[in-house]
Order: C-alpha cells, then sequence, then structure tokens
C-alpha cells in the first residue's frame, strides 16, 4: 500500500510576519556598520524592532530579551509583545546578534526573532554561558555533550558518511576554547574561528550544505535558547550544558541549587514543537547578504531566512525595500528616546 500523505489545512505562518521585523531591524541597524558604536546599533534595532512588533497580531510575552526590565528599557524580559490579538507565544529576541561585528563591519550580525507557544521556552534564570552542540538532521541521534569532542567528531563524521577531516566545526575565538580548539585540530577536523555570533553558527550547522557542519563550545545561555527555536524547527540536533563564566554567575547558581552537569535537550530549551525563526542579515556573511544601501537606485536590499517547525519549510527571502517609502527610522528612535525619559 502507498503511503498516505498527510494534507494539512492551510494556516498561518507567524514567522513569515517576524521576517518584517527582523528586516526592519537590520536595516535600521545597518546605519551604524562599522562606526565603532555597539550601543547606538543595538539601540536603533530594538527601536525598530520594537516599533515592528506591534503590527504582528500575537500574544507575545519576551522570554529572551535585552535583560531585566531595571537595566533594559525595551525588550526586557517579560514585556508583552504584539498586538495583544492572537496566538499566546513566548519571544526570544536579539536585535542585533554580533554588536561587535556590526561596530567593526565584521560578517555574520544579524538581526533574531524566535517564537514558540506560551510557556514552552526554557527560561535561563541566573545562567549566562552554556556549553553547545548543534548538527544538522542526519547526525542528531550521534551527538553526546558528555562525551569528548572527538568522539562526537567520529560519531557525526560515521552519520554523515564523512570522514571527521571533512567536517568543518564553527567555534567562537575566546581564550576558554584553547583546549576545545588544540582537540579538535587533533581530532583531523576543519575549524572556522569566530570571534562572535554562534546563533549564525548554530543555523549554519543545522542547516546542511552551509559550509559549517557542527557548532561546539560555549557561548551565550539566550543565545542558546534562541538557536533552539531554529534547531527545532530544522529538525537539527542540539545539546546545551551550562557553563558559568563568571564568579557571580556561579554563585547565584550555586545558591539557586541547580545541577551544573544537567544536559538541557532541545525539548528542554524548547518544549513545543510549533516554533518559528527568522533572521535577517546586518553585515555580509557567506550564508546571507548583509544590507546593502542602493542609493542610485533608491532601494535597500535584505536577505532572511524564515522558519516554521509544523511545515518543516525554510525560506531564504531578499527584500528589496524603496526608499522613497523607507520607514523613518530616525523617528522612531526619536520617539523612542523620549518614551525613555517618560
Ligand atoms: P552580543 O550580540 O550580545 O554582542 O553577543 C555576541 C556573542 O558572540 C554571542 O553570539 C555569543 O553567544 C556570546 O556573545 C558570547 O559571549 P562572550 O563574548 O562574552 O564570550
Amino acid at each position: 500500500m502507498k503511503d498516505q500523505v498527510q494534507v494539512a489545512q492551510p494556516d498561518r505562518n507567524l514567522a513569515m510576519e517576524l521576517v518584517r521585523v527582523t528586516e526592519a531591524a537590520a536595516i535600521s541597524a545597518a546605519r551604524f556598520m562599522g562606526r565603532g558604536d555597539k550601543d547606538g546599533g543595538d539601540r536603533a534595532a530594538v527601536n525598530a524592532m520594537r516599533a515592528f512588533l506591534k503590527t504582528v497580531d500575537m500574544d507575545g510575552v519576551v522570554v529572551i530579551g535585552e535583560g531585566e526590565k531595571d537595566e533594559a528599557p525595551m525588550l526586557y524580559n517579560g514585556e508583552r509583545v504584539g498586538s495583544g490579538r492572537g496566538p499566546k507565544v513566548d519571544i526570544a529576541v536579539d536585535p542585533v546578534e554580533g554588536t561587535r561585528l556590526l561596530a567593526y563591519g565584521r560578517p555574520n550580525s544579524i538581526a533574531v526573532i524566535g517564537a514558540a507557544e506560551a510557556g514552552s521556552m526554557w527560561r535561563p534564570g541566573n545562567s549566562f554561558y552554556m556549553d553547545k552542540l548543534v548538527v544538522e538532521p542526519a547526525a542528531r541521534e550521534a551527538i553526546d555533550i558528555n562525551d569528548t569532542p572527538t568522539h562526537n567528531l567520529q560519531r557525526i563524521a560515521e552519520a554523515l558518511g564523512r570522514k571527521v577531516e571533512d567536517l568543518t566545526v564553527f567555534v567562537l575565538d575566546k581564550p576558554r576554547h584553547q583546549a576545545l580548539i588544540a582537540e579538535i585540530r587533533r581530532a583531523g577536523a576543519r575549524i572556522t574561528l569566530h570571534t562572535d555570533g554562534d546563533v549564525m553558527g548554530a543555523l549554519m550547522a543545522a542547516i546542511p550544505g552551509t559550509g559549517v557542519d557542527v557548532l561546539m563550545g560555549i557561548g551565550g545561555t539566550p543565545e542558546g535558547v534562541l538557536a533552539a527555536c531554529a534547531v527545532k524547527a530544522l529538525g537539527g540536533g542540539m545539546q546545551g550544558k551550562r557553563a558559568p563564566q563568571k564568579d557571580i554567575e556561579k554563585e547565584r547558581l550555586a545558591a539557586d541549587g541547580v545541577d551544573l552537569d544537567e544536559v538541557l535537550t532541545l525539548d528542554d530549551l524548547v518544549r513545543s514543537d510549533n516554533t518559528f525563526f527568522a533572521a535577517t542579515a546586518i553585515t555580509e556573511g557567506s550564508f546571507l547578504e548583509g544590507v546593502r544601501f542602493d542609493q542610485g537606485r533608491g532601494i535597500v536590499t535584505t536577505e532572511s531566512v524564515v522558519i516554521r517547525s509544523r511545515s518543516g519549510s525554510m525560506r531564504y527571502i531578499k527584500g528589496v525595500h524603496q526608499f522613497k517609502r523607507k520607514f523613518d527610522f530616525e523617528k522612531i528612535d526619536r520617539e523612542a528616546a523620549a518614551l525613555a525619559q517618560q
């Protein structure tokens, strides 16, 4: 008997609306590329993201945001976003993932949003850093974050039908990764080192054919939850483990009685199978083209990736935006600054 193909009723893909939000944040932030102004770029992206989020019909709560309310006046953890009508969702945002990349005009900074059914996203609490291991769908059963990088690479290579020498591992170029980098080299795999931006690293590792096969190493915990929205939607494999780097973080986690040996699976990071993810490149990258301002033709172009778990769809969206209809980001910035004064 032939397999029955299940036909689903067409329904809404929230990520298709969230991509307008990441596009706006990326365009606004791109005005700051290479200017050395980390905070200015981030502020511009936050303002644009917040203004555009209001247009999306959803009842969202920011779970992964710019920080606690007292330190982040906008897109803070717990802030309600969206029109208030529509599905109840948890929202993870990073208006500029890779603020230093943007400030120095380096590749791979992105504006990014993840969404999942309300109550399903993991709250990192006092965990700021976590160890991460991400791979594409075909290797998802091969990973074990408690095992050595060498053994993981051997199993991943086997699952993908390749040699370890043919794997490329994305690692953040940080002093804490010296031993990890040395071990990956000894194991024979290739490495691509990046100063920042492990959400992009996770995304590339989870999508076959991007030139990155594995993400390994310690990065931000909020970035881990954001990445999990994408990896889940892509059917990839991901595991994490809290890896506190600062004394205050260690002390707080100890006071909370947190077990640092706990392995966080993809289902721990986002419980729901209904996840959405949208990212727009700000600066250029090998995976997504950055924001390009073309004054001559009066256009600005963007490139985004939009992913949804329920349908398993992934779209690359090239946006061509007309300057003459361009949103007045300076006005949005002025209004946000006035609001912050109140
Ligand atoms: P920002 O966008 O907040 O600057 O984060 C960039 C980033 O590189 C993340 O991609 C990564 O998870 C984290 O910072 C690593 O933190 P640190 O630079 O403190 O090691």
